[in-house]
């Protein structure tokens, strides 16, 4: 049988990601009543960081110890990867030696790479691309404070990156409604609007956006390694900042999503987070822990 991949939120059928999606809701019950398992004894996890994290690598490394397994964090410096031996030949060796690959990396092609000459599962842990495993969290988080996620309201302000592409593909496949307000220049790239299927449209108004959304969502104005554009991006997004005033214009139930880690003054206004619509945000970040242990689970134990 093929390899199973995690390289988009396409790489697992609808009902595959709503089995994992039913399981991390099963795996956090047990996590909060103290219950342990070790469904992934002695399996271990290969992490390649060529960026920063904080979330995904605590999530990722957390997730193999407490199912009984463990985490080697690989930084490009450290390995023979800096030094050029190529992505491929990596690939085939950590298959001879660990049971799965989690890669966060700027060109998506590596990963599509990586994953070609594995016979291990890849885990796409960020890509300039998409952010899956992030998706798979504020689904599960959606999904608790909503359930059904059919003709849910969801508002994007701001940058069309990858966490925003990742949310495109999922709201084709779950069928919320997903209206993006971005500044001309900044809108997700068409082939990720498409894989919406019909459900993402885009505005360059964020009242608009928000105006009855049960969700609103941002993300950082510059991503990692656009850090030198990062004046000219304030200038361009200075319209496109979540505050209080703007979340008033959404549902009255509304819950506020952030990937993290936010930075305020700039996409969010200082002290957004005091207000209680966006206490979300830290049930999302803990959800990175149990989405990913159920998405592990059904990488590597089936
Ligand atoms: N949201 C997210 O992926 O955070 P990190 O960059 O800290 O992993
Ligand atoms: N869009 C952000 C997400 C970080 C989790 C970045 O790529 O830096």
């Amino acid at each position: 049988m093929a390899t199973l991949h995690f390289l988009t939120l396409n790489s697992l059928s609808r009902s595959a990601l709503l089995q994992v999606l039913d399981h991390a809701a099963i795996l956090k019950m047990e996590h909060m009543a103290g219950q342990t398992r070790s469904s992934l004894k002695q399996r271990v996890l290969a992490m390649i960081f060529e960026k920063s994290s904080t979330r995904t690598r605590v999530s990722f490394e957390a997730g193999m110890i407490q199912l009984g397994g463990a985490a080697i964090f690989l930084s490009p410096q450290d390995t023979q990867l800096g030094r050029g031996e190529p992505l491929e030949d990596t690939a085939r060796v950590l298959s001879e030696m660990v049971d799965a690959v989690m890669i966060r990396t700027s060109e998506h092609d590596k990963l599509e790479r990586f994953a070609k000459a594995s016979s291990i599962p890849v885990i796409n842990g960020l890509s300039d691309s998409c952010h899956p495993c992030q998706l798979l969290a504020d689904i599960q988080t959606m999904q608790e404070y909503f359930g059904d996620l059919r003709d849910l309201k969801v508002a994007w302000v701001g940058d069309g990156n990858n966490v925003c592409q990742s949310y495109c593909e999922a709201a084709g496949i779950f069928g919320f409604d997903l209206l993006i307000a971005c500044p001309s220049g900044y809108a997700p790239d068409p082939a990720w609007i498409t894989k919406g299927h019909g459900r993402v449209r885009l505005t360059s108004d964020p009242k608009e956006a928000v105006q009855d959304a049960q969700i609103v969502t941002t993300d950082v104005w510059a991503s990692m390694g656009q850090e030198s554009e990062a004046n000219k991006r304030i200038k361009a997004f200075k319209h496109f900042q979540v505050t209080p005033e703007l979340l008033d214009y959404a549902s009255a139930n509304v819950r506020f999503l952030h990937c993290l880690p936010a930075h305020e003054g700039e996409e969010i206004s200082q002290g957004l987070f005091d207000d209680p619509r966006t206490h979300t945000v830290w049930v999302q970040a803990g959800n990175r822990l149990h989405a990913q242990k159920a998405l592990l689970e059904y990488l590597l134990a089936g």
